[in-house]
């Protein structure tokens, strides 16, 4: 059964929103204003999800995405609304969620990236029945790709490299990260035992000299600002790494430039924050759980010639305590956000300030209401890490009251 519906207004997924008899429908690739025939392909007791069938009216600000997986391979979702409205969709969204969530009225700024396309520094590609690609979205369902619009042009080349030189039959997935110039391709064999990784490297590595065997075949070298880091396959990154200056540099904004005496960078991964706020802080501590980014972490040091930084390996949960004094805390947690006993213990260890990175405004919200009787939100701003999709970056400070 097919229905005319017009566009009401967006979730938070960049899906349009409309109501076929007084109940919610949900359909992708459908704009604001836009009249689309939708044929509904699922229904539960509150709402449905649909797919557009015909364009009956489009809208203004609908462009053209010529990639042939759009809404099917699960990357981008808002590929087919402008970029100006798409930062406003984000810009919209967050405004939202906190007004919700935590009851704060925000205007923030947001940050556009430099490259619309091809910004995305690292890839995962599933392999399955000799064909390479991505999941659908939330399934297991394999989309065949050659190339992705979003990724560095250095990683489709390799693509092409890898699929014409290699026999895939016997792989699972394959990894790939680049800096610009070398890429870092890992492997993962059906055959655990033919796990592999692999650097392509343009020039030699003069940096490395001193560095672990590990690091030296592992990992690759970005630089942000006036900083390196090396990064293994297996350790968090940043996907768009001009962005990522950008994100870095109102951390150290809000950091403010008296020199502080102790801060705390807690999910640190491969020490990016740390680093990059280092020469405002006699000292700074981050803390880790995976070990490959602790490893890259203490290496970072070393590339950086900093020593008044150190990295904990372990549970943030477990590590810190209210015996830790620091003036500030960051953190960057996964998208879940912080856990009540981390909440728990900042409340106990009441730095000045706490500086709060987050890809999920939901769980940012909620965490700053849990905080929100002891600390006063200041301010925030939304980057642009992932266009063309519906995620946002935000960095919020907040000051004890
Ligand atoms: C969003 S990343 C942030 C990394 C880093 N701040 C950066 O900008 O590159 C989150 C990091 O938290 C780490 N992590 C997740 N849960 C953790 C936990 N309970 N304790 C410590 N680290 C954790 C992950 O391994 C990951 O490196």
């Amino acid at each position: 059964m097919r229905h005319i519906v017009e566009i009401e207004k967006l979730d938070h997924q960049g899906r349009g929103i409309s109501k076929i008899n007084g109940k919610v429908i949900f359909i992708p690739n459908a704009y604001i204003g836009e009249t689309v025939e939708v044929e509904v392909i699922k229904e539960t007791k509150k709402y449905m999800e649909g797919k557009v069938t015909k364009y009956i009216k489009t809208s203004n600000n609908r462009i053209n995405y010529n990639c042939p997986y759009y809404h099917q391979c699960g990357g981008c979702n808002i590929a087919h609304i402008n970029y100006e409205k798409q930062l406003e969709f984000k810009k919209n969204t967050v405004i939202d969620i906190f007004k919700r969530y935590a009851n704060i009225d925000i205007n923030p700024n947001i940050c556009e990236s430099e490259d619309k396309f091809h910004y995305r520094n690292k890839v995962v590609f599933h392999i399955e029945n000799n064909k390479m690609g991505f999941y659908k979205d939330e399934t297991n369902l394999l989309v065949p790709i050659d190339s992705c619009l979003l990724l560095n042009q250095k990683l489709n080349d390799v693509i092409e490299t890898l699929t014409k030189k290699l026999d895939i039959s016997e792989l699972k997935e394959i990894l790939l990260r680049t800096n610009g110039e070398e890429v870092l391709v890992k492997i993962t064999s059906v055959n655990k035992l033919l796990n592999t990784n692999m650097v392509f490297k343009d020039k030699e590595d003069k940096s490395g000299e001193k560095a672990t065997r590990y690091l030296k075949e592992n990992s690759i070298v970005f630089n942000l600002g006036d900083y390196k880091y090396a990064v293994t396959s297996d350790s968090f990154f940043q996907v768009n790494t001009k962005q990522a200056i950008r994100l870095y540099d109102k951390v150290r904004e809000y950091v403010g430039f008296e020199k502080l005496e102790t801060a705390l960078d807690l999910y640190c991964g491969t020490g990016t924050i740390a680093i990059y706020i280092s020469d405002l802080c006699n000292r700074v501590i981050g803390v880790e759980v995976n070990k490959s980014s602790i490893t890259c972490a203490n290496y970072n040091k070393f590339l950086n010639k900093i020593d008044n930084v150190e990295f904990i390996e372990g549970d943030v949960s477990t590590v810190i305590n209210n015996k830790m004094n620091p003036d500030l805390i960051v953190v960057d947690p996964p998208r879940s956000g912080l856990d009540d006993k981390t909440i728990s213990i900042i409340k106990e260890i009441k730095p000045e300030k706490i500086i709060y990175v987050s890809c999920n405004p939901m769980t940012l919200a909620r965490d700053i209401k849990k905080l929100s009787e002891e600390y006063e939100f200041n301010d925030i701003e939304l980057f642009d890490m992932f266009p063309n999709t519906y995620h946002v970056e935000c960095v919020c400070l907040l000051n004890l009251r």
